[in-house]
């Protein structure tokens, strides 16, 4: 989603701000811009498409040392120059991240008081409204702080006012902001990875603080100057780098073992459980609800609690019904999802417990949340989520089987043993992530549709690997209950059509085993993962994987999934990292 840069100091701005930028691509966007002054004047170039489109139009030298850049996702209005961040409107120049949901009726006030817009974003017309608040008041602060109670919706912005043409200001409510610091130069960004080639000390701008950043950095709240922590980044900053590997995906999936030992020894430190609780929603969106789906199958099997996992979309508009003893689990990787935050703060407002499995530290979920989990991926990427989904997986395996042996549901030594089992899937999928999955894919990228098959755990495991082939390959997917299949779908599968067949549900494989014949008899080619043998008939290609136990097997599954995603969308040419019109933190609803 929609990227924030921002660079004040003793260095040319235009370098800064262009590597900034480069380093929220993954967020995904449609077009790009950049706002400096020179010589006390502001100019702007904007590009539709890539940054690189932006670089050519930009004489990077330029004797200039502040200025503001943005990549765009469009929501109002289409991908092009014109609607392009930032925009300027009078004195008034900014880029912005969210969006401003009364943004139509302030716009026709607006054109009332002799404001003309170009485009037909909402971000413009906020440019008009700073502008008209400022002519009257002839002080930033002041007029700031009249702007956010005018805004409904969700924001950060970076400002530049012609005034104080060395002067960024930034304020947010709900989408994020940062200020990094180093010496006598200042940034603001969307997220960390955008100032880590200059700093790793940086400030959480909080909602209604105005930062202002010139010779030196100052935060106020309602007028008044605050003191904040500053803060450092942990995180080992080759993350934010390929190492050597074509794509983030690829290095992010080759970083599964680490991610899931260092998951483990987390958890093992962690002393929350669902002991106390009688029923769970657990409420994500994308990947992250699939991870709900395995969560589901494996806190209800173990820990004997039933749970109720809904995509957040859908979650934040349905009707209540509060209980008691009831936790709401919350899972994202940005922490950032729209959505999920608001999924969040209805549950709050219920009065209900609230957990977060999040993995960006001190994300708006993170610190929403009554008590935080973080998963242990570090900074991911690639827009298609890998590690984080397999530490999310493992977050809520390890919390299923903690409150199983809590309850005495389990035993000591089968506790223990299943523990200790995690470890060992760490090495399998080492092994796993270095098979050969081109053959399959092979199979898979001339064509145009695809299944996904699966029964309970398995069909949790298929809706992930559905959405990771269609979401980087563009190959259309679909995900289905193996036994659904025959009442409509099936009459979609011909000749070659490929199918894959997850099958490491001990206790239900026979039966997927019929539908795979059932599949193969109208021409459908069967690519089975499972992790033990299958009748010859019941497969064309079979994916075997380490057999351990229901808890650290749905790991072990989705190695195949995602690597195969990944080989198809390579061999149909797909930009792997950064899929079309998707982001990597969905800021809005
Ligand atoms: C994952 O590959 C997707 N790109 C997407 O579905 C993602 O899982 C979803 O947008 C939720 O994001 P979050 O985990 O940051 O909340």
């Amino acid at each position: 989603m929609c990227g924030i840069v921002g660079y004040v100091g003793q260095k040319k701005a235009l370098p800064i701000l262009l590597n900034s930028l480069k380093a929220l691509e993954y967020r995904g966007y449609d077009s790009a811009g950049i706002a400096y002054i020179k010589d006390k004047d502001i100019h702007i170039i904007k590009k539709q498409g890539k940054i690189k489109n932006l670089e050519q139009s930009l004489s990077i030298d330029e004797d200039t040392y502040m200025g503001i850049g943005h990549t765009r996702w469009a929501t109002h209005g289409i991908p092009n120059e014109i609607n392009a961040h930032p925009h300027k409107v009078g004195k008034i120049t900014l880029v912005h991240n969210g969006i401003i949901e009364n943004y139509e009726e302030l716009r026709q006030e607006l054109v009332k008081d002799g404001y003309t817009f170009k485009g037909e974003t909402d971000t413009e017309v906020v440019a008009a409204l700073i502008d008209k608040i400022y002519q009257k008041k002839h002080d930033m602060l002041k007029t700031l702080d009249k702007v956010t109670n005018k805004l409904e919706g969700t924001y950060a912005f970076g400002i530049i006012c012609e005034d104080y043409p060395d002067t960024i200001y930034a304020i947010r409510k709900d989408s994020p902001l940062i200020i990094g610091v180093k010496d006598k130069d200042y940034f603001i960004a969307s997220d960390v990875p955008a100032i880590l080639n200059y700093t790793r000390e940086y400030y959480l701008l909080e909602q209604g603080e105005v930062a202002v950043l010139n010779n030196t950095c100052t935060f106020y709240m309602k007028g008044q100057e605050i003191n904040k922590e500053l803060k450092s980044f942990e995180g080992d900053s080759s993350s934010v780098s390929k190492n050597g590997y074509d794509h983030f995906m690829m290095k992010e999936m080759m970083e599964e073992p680490d991610v899931l030992h260092k998951t483990v020894h987390h958890m093992k430190e962690e002393s929350f459980t669902f002991m106390n609780y009688q029923s769970i929603d657990i409420v994500a969106c994308g990947s992250a609800y699939h991870t709900g789906l395995v969560g589901k199958y494996l806190i209800e099997q173990y820990a004997d609690i039933p749970v109720n996992v809904e995509v957040a979309s859908e979650y934040r508009y349905k009707k209540f019904f509060p209980k008691k003893n009831h936790l709401v689990i919350v899972i994202s990787q940005s922490g950032e999802t729209a959505d999920t935050l608001a999924a969040l703060k209805l549950a709050k407002e219920n009065n209900l417990d609230t957990l977060g499995i999040v993995n960006v530290k001190e994300s708006s979920i993170a610190r929403e949340a009554d008590r935080v989990i973080y998963t242990m991926a570090g900074p991911e990427i690639a827009v298609a989520t890998t590690k984080a989904y397999l530490a999310q997986v493992t977050t809520l395996s390890l919390l299923a089987l903690k409150t199983a042996y809590e309850k005495n549901l389990m035993k000591k030594d089968e506790y223990e043993e299943i523990l200790h089992s995690f470890d060992v899937g760490a090495v399998k999928i080492g092994k796993l992530l270095n098979k050969d999955y081109e053959k399959q894919a092979k199979k898979i990228y001339k064509k145009n549709d695809l299944f996904y098959l699966g029964r309970g755990l398995d069909y949790a495991l298929a809706m992930e690997g559905s959405l990771k082939l269609k979401e980087i390959s563009y190959l259309h997917s679909e995900a289905y209950a193996s036994g659904e299949l025959k009442h409509g779908t099936i009459s979609l599968v011909e000749d070659g059509t490929p199918v894959i067949s997850v099958m490491i549900d001990d206790h239900i494989r026979s039966k997927s085993v019929s539908n795979n014949k059932e599949v193969r008899a109208r021409g459908g080619y069967v690519i089975a993962i499972s992790n033990t043998e299958l009748p010859n008939d019941s497969y064309d290609d079979l994916i075997l994987i380490p057999q351990i136990n229901d808890f650290v097997n749905p790991i072990m599954a989705l190695i195949p999934m995602q690597m195969i995603s990944y080989y198809v969308a390579k061999m149909r040419g797909c930009d792997i990292d950064k899929p079309k019109n998707l982001a990597k933190s969905v800021t809005v609803e």
